[in-house]
């Protein structure tokens, strides 16, 4: 995870990057479908949040293993609800070849959902967290 967050942090040179490991415990994921997910949701908070600092939390909850990113800013009732959907970019989301098809959340909860897991996104107090249960077994 840490090699991760370094590349992370190279990727967004601007914002402060912060991991917080707290007994994570054993879970039965797969490394690098994890990574992944943890990728697509650092990636997030950097293009999408408004602060600095973005917070990625991994602990041992209960017999699961929890993983949370948070930055601040804000989504809408109506944005949050259909943020795991596929392909729901607008078209003020294309930059030239360059494109944010909205892939991002979905492809975590596929990867959440495989693991028999649970991923949930959240705003409020002018912060946006999104939280992946991964079950211990
Ligand atoms: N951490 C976040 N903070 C604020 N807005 C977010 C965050 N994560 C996602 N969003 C919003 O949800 C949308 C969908 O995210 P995602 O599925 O990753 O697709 P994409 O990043 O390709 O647009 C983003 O375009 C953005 O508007
Ligand atoms: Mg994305």
């Amino acid at each position: 995870m840490e090699d991760e967050i370094q590349i992370l942090r190279a990727a967004f040179p601007s914002r402060r990057i912060e991991l917080s490991l707290v007994e994570p415990g054993e879970a039965m994921v797969d490394a690098s479908r994890l990574r992944e997910a943890v990728a697509n949701l650092v990636s997030n908070a950097a293009q999408h949040g408004s602060g600095e600092t973005v917070d990625v939390a991994v602990r041992g909850a209960e017999g699961q293993l929890v993983v949370e990113v948070s930055n601040d800013g804000h989504l809408s009732e109506h944005e949050l609800s259909n943020l795991f959907e596929p392909f729901k970019a607008t078209r003020r989301d294309f930059h030239g070849q360059q494109a944010n098809l909205g892939l991002g959340l979905f492809i975590c909860r596929q990867i959440v959902d495989a693991h028999g897991g649970k991923i949930s996104i959240a705003s409020n107090s002018g912060r946006v967290r999104v939280s992946m249960q991964f079950p211990n077994q």
